[in-house]
């Protein structure tokens, strides 16, 4: 399994959102600038992921197919090799990437004027996919302690409206850079279950951690949670495969995933075969 990261390729011209909408987004050419507003990288794709596309291309066949199965139990593999969290495949659903799954899952479990707990700044489709769907922004600031960003508890709590129907973290945190402590997430699985809010944990940077740190899973820090929590991750930050918009929504409450299925199947929502073969052959 090999990525070349000396190998950078020149990405500029080919369609790439993060060089060739840059101008678009914020008025610098990518001639004059260095596209860092976006987790996508330029190196190119790991020989593995190659290997599995040209499978794919020599089967000669883009027709309908019979399951995503084998994207998720590589996912579900890899959440118990790598973070030990023991996932069951079944709780797992498939979704076009976790832009799409953080509005399916508030379109499905929140109602229009719910407010949505979130820890500003932080990745910016968390507020305008909340307002897009007419739910209520609550920011909750991040506080500055000792050049190290914490949730501020205290504030949050004098803070509440009564309103609060949901809290979507980001884990580790885009962008303040924070893996949180167990201390810290039982912390939030305290005041979560308080306040009997819904916890939505979007976990997709959990492999990008520097040497010498430890990301914990939400559902490993705080297991009792489970009846009340969905874990969205995705390969794509791991592998920078994120154009072939696939991500996983975890759930292990059986309700409430019956609740999100019967969401994804209203919207006939299924992965693309390019997404699932580039999921499916991460555990090669
Ligand atoms: C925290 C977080 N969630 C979700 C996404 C977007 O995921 P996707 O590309 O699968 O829609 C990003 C992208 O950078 C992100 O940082």
């Amino acid at each position: 399994m090999n990525f070349d990261f000396d190998a950078i390729t020149d990405r500029r011209g080919t369609n790439s959102s993060k060089w060739d909408a840059m101008e678009r987004y914020s008025g610098v050419s990518p001639e004059d600038g260095i596209a860092m507003w976006v987790a996508d990288m330029d190196f190119p794709a790991a020989d593995f992921l190659q290997e599995a596309v040209q499978g794919l291309i020599a089967k000669a066949n883009y027709g309908y197919f019979a399951s995503d199965a084998a994207a998720i139990e590589a996912a579900a593999w890899w959440m118990g090799a790598r973070h030990g969290w023991p996932v069951e495949p079944d709780w797992m659903s498939s979704t076009l990437g976790l832009g799409h799954a953080i509005a399916l899952v508030l379109e499905t479990f929140t109602d229009p004027g719910d407010e949505v707990i979130i820890f500003t700044p932080v990745y910016h489709e968390f507020s305008s996919k909340i307002r897009a769907l007419g739910r209520v922004v609550h920011e909750s600031p991040l506080a500055l302690r000792d050049g190290v960003f914490e949730m501020d508890f205290e504030a949050l709590e004098a803070g509440l409206t009564g309103r609060e129907r949901a809290v979507l973290i980001s884990s580790p945190h885009n962008p303040a850079g924070r893996i949180w402590t167990v201390a810290e997430l039982r912390r939030l699985a305290e005041f979560y279950a308080r306040h009997d809010l819904l916890m939505i944990a979007d976990e997709i940077h959990h492999d990008l951690i520097h040497p010498g740190h430890r990301f914990t899973s939400w559902l490993v820090a705080a297991p009792e949670a489970a009846g009340r929590s969905l874990v969205l991750t995705a390969p794509s930050k791991t592998f920078n495969t994120a154009g072939a918009r696939h991500g996983m929504v975890t759930i292990p409450d059986p309700e409430l995933r019956q609740r999100f299925r019967t969401a994804l199947h209203a919207h006939q929502t299924q992965p693309n075969l390019l997404g699932l073969e580039l999921a499916r052959a991460t555990t090669c």
